[in-house]
This record gives C-alpha cells, sequence and structure tokens, in this order.
C-alpha cells in the first residue's frame, strides 16, 4: 500500500507530499505526525534549502479528517496537530505550496505559512470550520485579516466562502495561478530557484520578514484552546454526523 505521506529530497529541495487520494488527501493523525517529522527533518539538514507541500491532480487537501474530529470529541485538537502547526510556523526552510485543485480548511490555512504558493487554474480555497461548529486555526484568525482586511477575511473565514485561485492571486494569498498540469513544475522551479540563492542571507532575511512568531504561536495556542471547547459541541457533533450521511 503507498504511503499517505511520501518524502522525496532532491536538489536541495525536499517534496513532502499528501497521498491519501481516496479521502481527498485528508490529513490523519499519523500524516500529520509524518509532516510534522518530514519538516524538523529538512529544519535540521544543511542540504535541504527549500520545502515543497504538494498534493495531487485535483486535490491539495481536504482539511483534517472529519473521522478523527469525531473521535476527538472529548479530547480536542490532537497533539499530533498543534505540532505540525508549530513546525509550519517555525520552519526554519523556505516553504513552497503546489496546489494542485481544491484546499479545504487546514489546507487553505496551512498555505498562510507558506513563502510562495502555486495553484492550479481550477483550483478552490476554502474554509468552512464555522459552517462545522468550529473556528479558524493555524493562527489563520490573525494572519487572514491582517492579509486581507477583516471584510475579505470574515468572508472566508466565517461565512466559509470559497476563494478561487485567481481571487485568491489577487488577495496576495497564491504567487502563480497556472494549468493544473504545471503546478508541480512550477512549484518545483520556485523551489529550485530558492534552493541556489546563499542560505544564510535567504534565512535571514524570511525570518526578518516573517514578523513576531511568538504572536503566530500564542494565537495557533488560543484557537486550539476554543477549538477544543467547540469540537465536543451539539452543533460541531451534529455537522460531522451531516457530512458522512450525506450520500446516504
Ligand atoms: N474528512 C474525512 N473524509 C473526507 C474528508 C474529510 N475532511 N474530505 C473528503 N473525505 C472523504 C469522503 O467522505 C469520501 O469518502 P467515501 O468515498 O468513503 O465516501 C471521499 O473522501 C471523497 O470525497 P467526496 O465528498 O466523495 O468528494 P467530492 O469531490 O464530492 O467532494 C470535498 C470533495 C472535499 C468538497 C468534500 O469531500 C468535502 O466537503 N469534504 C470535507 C471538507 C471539510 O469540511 N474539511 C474540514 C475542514 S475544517
Amino acid at each position: 500500500m503507498s504511503e499517505p505521506i511520501v518524502v522525496t529530497d532532491q536538489d536541495g529541495v525536499r517534496v513532502i507530499r499528501m497521498n491519501r487520494p481516496e479521502k481527498k488527501n485528508a490529513l490523519t493523525q499519523p500524516m500529520y505526525a509524518a509532516m510534522t517529522a518530514a519538516l524538523g527533518g529538512a529544519d535540521s539538514s544543511a542540504a535541504i534549502r527549500c520545502v515543497v507541500l504538494a498534493g495531487g491532480a485535483g486535490v491539495f487537501c481536504a482539511g483534517s479528517d472529519i473521522g478523527d474530529f469525531q473521535k476527538r470529541a472529548e479530547g480536542g485538537i490532537a497533539s499530533v496537530t498543534i505540532d505540525f502547526l508549530y513546525a509550519l510556523a517555525r520552519s526554519q526552510k523556505p516553504l513552497v505550496a503546489a496546489v494542485g485543485g481544491l484546499a479545504v480548511g487546514i489546507g487553505t490555512t496551512m498555505l498562510l505559512h507558506c513563502d510562495y504558493v502555486v495553484a492550479a487554474a481550477g483550483a478552490t480555497l476554502s474554509t468552512p470550520f464555522v459552517k462545522l461548529g468550529l473556528i479558524p486555526e493555524a493562527a489563520s484568525s490573525l494572519l487572514v485579516p491582517q492579509r486581507l482586511g477583516q471584510p475579505r477575511a470574515f468572508e472566508l473565514l466565517v461565512m466559509g466562502h470559497a476563494l478561487p485561485a485567481e481571487a485568491a492571486k489577487a488577495a496576495g494569498l497564491v504567487n502563480a495561478v497556472v494549468d493544473a498540469a504545471a503546478v508541480d513544475d512550477t512549484a518545483l522551479k520556485a523551489a529550485r530557484e530558492i534552493a541556489s540563492l546563499p542560505a544564510g542571507a535567504v534565512a535571514v532575511a524570511r525570518k526578518l520578514m516573517r514578523g513576531h512568531l511568538d504572536d503566530v504561536v500564542s494565537r495557533i495556542d488560543t484557537e486550539a484552546a476554543h477549538f477544543k471547547e467547540l469540537l465536543g459541541s451539539d452543533e460541531a457533533r451534529a455537522a460531522f454526523a451531516a457530512f458522512f450521511a450525506r450520500k446516504k
């Protein structure tokens, strides 16, 4: 059976690929743990100069596995998920995303921690947290209003309206929109370009540009505390059950 997270290293670039196509790359706890380990390994390797987060054709990631949410109703957001969010926020290496298609929930919010984002022309970014009785995570409640302003952030994060790739580019969340078939190559080309730059200067420039990490980490923690309360709420339980009952 193929691994749900596939990590490959070439030419100073580590590609971390979500590979659970039958579930639209919905992230399970072992997948979070594998991605965290791959990010940590990149941080501690001088040979790796850039990391690409990738999904598959037509789908980047459909968010956290809603079945896991149901199981975690009493325990709150899993520690492996929090560890992944910390690893993203604290990543020492530039992060490039190859968004080949739909990005939902954390599939969208992880992009806020990336330095360069390539999206397929037909891709959409969405965060239906509130529709699920939950709240935005990954410090998105801080970062999206900073990037988009309150009205557009509210529409995305609270109303759950999907943002098409071109609109995401216009809003400053995406660098390049290309044909779906060219997403991986375009992202890899950007990653190789970044990997060829002087690593020390890239690291310092990036650290300065990414602002106050303490605020980001603190917001991840605050969101997780609210998320924990809401995960067991009647609203959330009903939304999770409705998701799995939708085809019956
Ligand atoms: N958690 C668990 N399973 C998921 C999932 C998720 N986040 N997203 C998709 N899946 C599963 C579906 O249950 C389905 O499984 P099945 O074939 O056993 O029934 C399979 O992936 C394919 O999804 P399907 O809904 O049939 O594909 P689609 O193309 O019609 O729709 C989505 C794709 C992503 C729009 C839809 O699956 C969806 O809305 N997923 C939930 C997204 C979400 O709310 N994520 C959490 C955000 S906080």
